[in-house]
Formats: C-alpha cells, sequence, structure tokens
C-alpha cells in the first residue's frame, strides 16, 4: 500500500502580524487534498492575517507552512500563485476599471499557453459571467464581483484555493449561490480553506473547521462537530 499523500496544505506554528506585534501565534491547520475547510472566529481574530501569512503577503515570523509535503515558508505572492495556490483577499479582489474579460486574462498572467481556453473553462463553470465578457467589473452587482473574483483566482488552476470572506455584503440568495459555486469547484478538484462569518451555511459546506480567537486555534474538527458544539453554537454562531 502506498502511503497516503501529503496533505495539500499544512500549517504549522504559524507566528505572524503587523509592525512589532504578533497577530496570530503558533496556529496550526492542514487542508487535506480533497476537503473544504472553514476558518471562523469572531471580528479581529485574526483570520484574514492567517491567509495573507500563509500567502506570503505578511512574513512568517515563526513556524512552518507545506504545500503538497514542500516548504513554501516565505515565499512570495507571485511564486505562490506559480506552484498552485489561489487567494480572493476580502476586499479589492477584482480590477473594477477592467472588463471581466479582462480580469480574468490578467488571473492567468502567467500561463504560458491556454489562456483563452481557461477563460471559456471559468465562463462554462459561472455562466453569469460568460453573458457579459466586456462589461466593466465596476457595473457588477455585488454577488457578480465576488463570483469574478473567484474565477480570477482559478485562471492558474490551484491546487488550493483560499477565500476570505467570499459571502461578505451578498443577499441571502447570493450567499446561498457562492457557497453552491465552492461546492462546484472543490468537486472539481480543489482544496479549499475559506475564512466566513457565515459561520453556519459555511461549516454546512466544509468537512473541518477551525475556530480562531484572540489569535490562536481555539478549537478544531470535523465541521459537524463544531455545528454540534454547545460552545461553538453559544460563541460562534451566536445561538
Ligand atoms: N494592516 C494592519 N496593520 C496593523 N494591524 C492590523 C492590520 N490589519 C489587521 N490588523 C489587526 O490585526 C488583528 C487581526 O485582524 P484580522 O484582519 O486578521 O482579523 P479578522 O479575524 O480577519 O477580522 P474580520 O472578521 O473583521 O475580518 C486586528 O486586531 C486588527 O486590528
Ligand atoms: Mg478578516
Amino acid at each position: 500500500m502506498s502511503p497516503p499523500p501529503p496533505p495539500v496544505l499544512s500549517v504549522s506554528g504559524l507566528t505572524s502580524g503587523y509592525g512589532e506585534v504578533p497577530v496570530v501565534r503558533d496556529i496550526s491547520i492542514e487542508v487535506g487534498a480533497s476537503e473544504i475547510v472553514t476558518i471562523i472566529g469572531p471580528n479581529g481574530a485574526g483570520k484574514s492575517t492567517v491567509l495573507k501569512a500563509i500567502f506570503g503577503l505578511l512574513r512568517t515570523w515563526d513556524g512552518q507552512v507545506q504545500l503538497d509535503g514542500t516548504s513554501i515558508t516565505g515565499l512570495p505572492p507571485e511564486r505562490l500563485v506559480r506552484q498552485g495556490i489561489g487567494y480572493v483577499p476580502q476586499t479589492e479582489n477584482i480590477f473594477s476599471s477592467l472588463t471581466i474579460r479582462e480580469n480574468l486574462a490578467i488571473g492567468g498572467f502567467t500561463r504560458a499557453t491556454g489562456l483563452a481556453e481557461r477563460i471559456d473553462w471559468v465562463f462554462a463553470l459561472f455562466p453569469v459571467l460568460a453573458e457579459r465578457p466586456n462589461e466593466r467589473a465596476s457595473r457588477l452587482s455585488g454577488g457578480q464581483r465576488q463570483t469574478l473574483a473567484i474565477g480570477r483566482a482559478l485562471m492558474l488552476e490551484p491546487r488550493l484555493l483560499m477565500l476570505d470572506e467570499p459571502s461578505a455584503s451578498l443577499s441571502p440568495i447570493m450567499l446561498q449561490t457562492v457557497f453552491e459555486n465552492v461546492v462546484e469547484i472543490n468537486r472539481r478538484g480543489t482544496a479549499i480553506l475559506m475564512v466566513e462569518q457565515n459561520a453556519r451555511q459555511a461549516l454546512s459546506i466544509s468537512h473541518r473547521g477551525y475556530v480562531l480567537a484572540n489569535g490562536i486555534n481555539r478549537l478544531t474538527g470535523p465541521a459537524a462537530d463544531l455545528l454540534a458544539s454547545d460552545e461553538v453554537r453559544r460563541l460562534y454562531l451566536g445561538e
């Protein structure tokens, strides 16, 4: 029997922050090859900071990050996108003055070949974008913008897609669409690590979850166990 494959993403003992003060400390997170993993936690817990540190936007002060069993600790974003990480930030995740097609082309900037084919692949996944390829992103609804941001991050066929609050400020119906898209992207072979405020809905489509509070791992487990936990329901699901 061959050994099980390493997790797509393995973060251990990660400490990072801004300036002099560590904001997240000793964080450990794993994402398996076929998993959807969600990080929840209160405002200011450090959720976005963890994603930024993994993606090389912040320096790793301590700890290790591995992708498919290979160290990527401290690599800059432009290296990480080539190695298979897609990242959709919480804000400013598209170029408003450019068209849908131009946004997708920029997302595929390092592709040597197959740019047009990959844009068609994203259009097939998200028909709402295919309907108006030459529309400026500034004219799109919130939900369409989020769809475009995700489509852009998929242009380089990432093994791991990191999403920072993909459902933020969307209507309930668009929120559901975004989560359906996440499930479909995962079904097509991309592991997902997402941060979400809509914790109940996010956990309900996830395999596992992490609760971050005050910059540390507070709880972790199968998403179903977190949804059933009294502590999680009381403190983090507002029940
Ligand atoms: N650019 C920055 N410079 C200095 N401190 C920052 C910066 N960005 C965030 N922080 C601080 O780091 C802490 C964690 O912020 P972070 O954005 O990671 O939280 P979060 O869990 O993503 O919160 P939210 O749910 O509001 O998005 C907060 O105390 C915040 O004030
Ligand atoms: Mg955040």
